[in-house]
């Protein structure tokens, strides 16, 4: 690192003491100087995803928070209830560091790295996390992005994109024809609704309220069923049935939802067999548990769903592990070439660092709604 590179920046903790109390702190921690093949980015866009509620707030709910501190410097101290400080107990005295993707200028690169100084990247953060002002990343967890395209532009080129894109290649590998997909207003619903368009692969939406129904049409959906409507089950197995999905995505998670889905595909599997079985249909139905919306336990009800079913939890990193590095590559290079239309994010809001630990504004982004997605500027 040369004279000029900061030694130290401004990092978003979240640290669990051993009596329950999550403490979350901005604090000015020391800066890892990029290994051989590492680079320093300052970090400009930072999104704030589902998958990163769980390391910042552990189950814990901010409007139980006491907040203090400064303006500058906000403390925020949440006391877990019994259940999530005992599923998080091995994360005690840890200051953990959330944030997994966001988008920056590398300001220090290592030997390996020169050709990358200056550029503006998207990263994916797996060891250290990007709420915070800079970050160390291997030349293998960023890309540099294209002039044309914004920081916040570029601020989530892995996560939500490669998810969606790798949820339509897990349906193919798996060797179905359909999908279902539930809390499908969400930003990365709305990706895939695109993906799908493009590819030619039919999708069934699921929604909870009208106006999502109504956000997805006008992009384009063919078929959306709303939870919230009294003939749901019906609007479901007719998706089905005309699709023939024979798989669901499933971001709810808990609850009924994976049971329900499962539910709908056997019906409509077994009403095409035009005969009675005790065994059920000889259609394999699968649910991918891919987030948990809803955290209460999963519900599943055996009997109904016949023989051939699957429930299982599914991860991007494990359909990454099951594709062949060109295809990957194919993938990336989709994302970069598509983050002004098929894999556009909508920031509703933009957020200093210190802001992410203020109470308005926290109680609003943990409520994941529809069309809020909060972007982080740790440059304001
Ligand atoms: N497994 C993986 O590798 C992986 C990778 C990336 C993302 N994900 C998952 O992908 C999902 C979508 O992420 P995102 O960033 O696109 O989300 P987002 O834009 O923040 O949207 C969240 C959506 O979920 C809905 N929702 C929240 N709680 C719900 C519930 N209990 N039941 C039904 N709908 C609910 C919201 O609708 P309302 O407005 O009605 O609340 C909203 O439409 C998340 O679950 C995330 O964890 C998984």
């Amino acid at each position: 690192m040369n004279d000029n590179t900061p030694s130290h920046g401004l990092q978003l903790t979240s640290t669990l003491d051993a009596d329950g109390t999550l403490r979350l702190a901005l604090i000015e921690a020391p800066l890892d100087a990029p290994a051989s093949d590492e680079v320093l980015v300052r970090l400009e866009a930072v999104p704030i995803n589902p998958s990163d509620l769980m390391p910042l707030l552990a189950g814990g709910d901010p409007a139980t928070a006491h907040f203090g501190g400064s303006a500058a410097r906000p403390e925020v101290a949440i006391a877990l209830p019994p259940e999530a400080a005992q599923a998080y107990a091995g994360r005690i005295g840890a200051a953990l560091q959330p944030g997994l993707a966001g988008a920056g200028t590398v300001v220090a690169a290592g030997a390996d790295a020169q050709h990358l100084l200056g550029r503006r990247v998207t990263l994916l953060s797996l060891r250290r996390g990007t709420f915070g002002q800079y970050v160390t990343v291997t030349t293998a967890e960023c890309a540099p992005l294209p002039e044309d395209l914004s920081s916040r532009e570029g601020a989530d080129a892995f996560c939500n994109p490669m998810t969606a894109l790798a949820i339509a290649e897990t349906v193919r590998l798996d060797g179905h024809k359909a999908l279902i997909h539930t809390a499908a207003a969400s930003n990365l619903g709305q990706m895939l609704v695109r993906i799908c368009a493009e590819d030619g692969l039919p999708l069934v939406n699921v929604v909870r309220r009208a106006e999502q129904a109504q956000l997805l049409r006008d992009l384009g959906a063919e078929h959306v069923c709303n939870s919230a409507d009294p003939d749901f089950a019906a609007q479901l197995r007719d998706a089905i049935a005309t699709t023939g999905a024979t798989v669901a995505f499933d971001a709810i998670g808990g609850g009924a939802s994976p049971g329900l889905l499962l539910e709908a595909m056997e019906d409509v599997a077994a009403a095409a067999m035009g005969f009675y079985s005790p065994y059920g249909s000889l259609t394999l139905k699968q649910v991918n548990i891919y987030g948990h919306l809803d955290r209460t336990p999963t519900v599943l009800h055996n009997a109904r769903y016949g023989m051939l079913w699957d429930v299982r939890n599914w991860a991007l990193p494990r359909t990454l592990g099951q594709l062949p590095p060109e295809r990957i590559a194919a993938m990336n290079a989709r994302v970069l070439g598509g983050l002004k239309t098929t894999f556009a994010s909508h920031f509703t809001r933009e957020i200093s660092l210190a802001q992410v630990l203020d109470r308005e504004t926290m109680a609003a982004y943990a409520k994941l709604a529809t069309g809020e997605k909060f972007l982080i500027n740790p440059t304001l």
